[in-house]
């Protein structure tokens, strides 16, 4: 017969052996910090999709010193976003349209754009993931 103890103490030398002990502080270093351009790389009222780290991400500045950045996916259903105009960004699959300052959807999509941690130093603009 196994005793209570004994059935925690095996519970928590599996997941010891299994490597979660410590999965918590793993997922909260996973975050990294990518360099993606230049501040002079994005147009003021407009925005560019990048690579970044095997995402796509889409950089704004709705104005001048003012930087933002989502992920470059449609919420409607999943079409690519490139770029942004007069402060719009605009999905080409379905028509969908977001605001370049809050990623708030305005026609189609109903759910905002996720958002990517962003900071500008230096001229340079780098995200986290
Ligand atoms: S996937 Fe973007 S509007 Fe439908």
């Amino acid at each position: 017969m196994i005793t209570r103890r004994g059935l925690l103490v095996s519970l928590a030398s599996g997941l010891a052996a299994i490597g979660l002990t410590g999965l918590g502080t793993q997922v909260a270093n996973a975050a990294k910090t990518f360099t993606v351009c230049k501040t002079s790389a994005i147009p003021v009222k407009g925005g560019k999709t990048f690579s970044v780290g095997g995402n796509k991400v889409l950089i704004t500045q709705p104005k001048k010193g003012s930087f933002r950045a989502y992920v470059a996916v449609c919420t409607h259903q999943g079409g690519a976003l490139n770029g942004a105009e007069n402060n719009e960004i605009a999905c080409n699959l379905h028509g969908a349209k977001f605001d370049a300052a809050t990623g708030m959807a305005k026609s189609v999509a109903s759910r905002p754009l996720a958002k990517v941690a962003i900071a500008v130093s230096a001229g340079t603009v780098k995200v986290k993931f």
